[in-house]
């Protein structure tokens, strides 16, 4: 068997794994009006081999919205939409399907809010422009959030994540990577706030804490999973110190029993191994992930596994176009390429569902 660190099965607390190869979440803009449908219910199945499958960063509210054709989950519809999704992945594998809760904060951009300002913790804008149906557009002045409106925020997550259980999914890991709202609270640059919620590290970490346990106790901490990648400089994030601000979190982490944390080696950007600070301070289970720089082969992310760097790896770009992952990696088979120009967009299946599987799957 090739890379048998990765085929070693994974047991502890609420989570037993038949093997260690996770898929990373990944945008792909193909929830039609933000509503999950067939062809999204397939390309999950067809990945339903996954230890565990994170979707595609899905907004907890419309104010939430980066992207065109991001999945929601904040109403009926695109709760049904992911009940489709979620029972695909079901009778396809074993996968445990967490959706991965992304709220954009400032990144968000009116072009897919119905218009209103985004949201953030403080008024500051980010360097830079997202694509819009009109043509490229600049990052707009984002609202600074009232602090009796964090509430509302908070409950805003809560309600996505029961939907997601309420769909059949497993739960949902919270992103507090790449320069979205969780991680715009974190950072010095994006939060300029004075009310006990910015200021120090203590004040940093305090709502992405209160977000946690909120979640935690609605849908259960084994239900829970969350994403960092420290000091990375993704969406015009600038961390000034990432080792005492997620020192800070990952102990506040380590109070709950979440079903994991995930974090990105975001080493070139900030300073240090992230994953090597995780594995110290946090004691369960630590899912690693390449950051966009430095993108792990395969062979040193078994080493990385067997050395106890971390228990699970996720896969993004070789998952999306290796449906068959776990299988093609298990047996030192050959990988698909992954196609950049079809990796966002709303073109259906192409580049999407079309990826080819080692054996024919029922799924395609
Ligand atoms: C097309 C694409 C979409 C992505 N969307 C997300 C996302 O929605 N949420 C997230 O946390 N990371 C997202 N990422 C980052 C990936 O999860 C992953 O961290 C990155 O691709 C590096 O891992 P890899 O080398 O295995 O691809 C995305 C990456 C790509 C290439």
């Amino acid at each position: 068997m090739a890379h048998p660190n990765l085929f070693e099965p994974y047991e502890r607390g609420a989570l037993t794994l038949p093997h260690r190869v996770v898929m990373a979440p990944l945008t792909r803009n193909r929830a039609v009006g933000t509503v999950p449908g067939e062809v999204n219910a397939t390309y999950y199945a067809q990945r339903a081999s996954a230890a565990i499958l994170i979707t595609e960063g899905t907004q907890p509210a419309a104010i939430g919205q980066g992207y065109l054709d991001t999945a929601g989950l904040h109403n009926d519809e695109q709760q049904a939409g992911w009940a489709q999704v979620a029972a695909a992945v079901r009778s396809a594998g074993d996968a445990k399907l967490m959706i991965q809760l992304m709220h954009a904060g400032r990144v968000a951009h009116p072009a897919y809010t119905g218009g209103e300002t985004p949201v953030a913790p403080s008024a500051v804008r980010a360097e830079g422009q997202v694509w819009t149906p009109d043509g490229m557009a600049d990052y707009v002045t984002p609202r600074a959030l009232e602090t009796d409106e964090l509430a509302t925020v908070r409950e805003q997550y809560v309600d996505a994540a029961r939907r997601a259980v309420a769909a059949g999914a497993h739960g949902v890991e919270l992103h507090a990577a790449n320069g979205y709202l969780l991680h715009q609270f974190l950072s010095e640059n994006t939060n300029q706030r004075t009310d006990g919620y910015g200021t120090d590290v203590a004040g940093r970490t305090r709502f992405v804490l209160e977000t946690v346990a909120a979640v935690a106790d609605a849908i259960g901490a084994e239900r829970v999973g969350i994403r960092l990648s420290p000091g990375h400089r993704f969406n015009d994030i600038a961390e000034e110190n990432p080792r005492a601000t997620y020192d800070a979190l990952l102990r506040g982490l380590a109070e709950h029993d979440l079903l994991y944390v995930h974090v990105m080696e975001t080493r070139n950007h900030a300073g240090y191994s992230t994953i090597a600070q995780a594995r110290e301070l946090w004691p369960g289970t630590l899912i690693g992930n390449a950051s966009f720089a430095e993108e792990f082969d395969v062979a040193g992310a078994d080493a990385l596994v067997g050395d106890g760097a971390f228990d699970l790896v996720a896969f993004g770009r070789r998952f999306l176009a290796n449906p068959d992952l776990p299988a093609r990696l298990r047996e030192g088979a050959e990988l698909n390429e992954p196609d950049q120009s079809t990796f966002y967009g709303a073109i259906g299946g192409r580049g999407y569902t079309d990826y080819p599987t080692l054996v024919p799957s029922a799924a395609s």
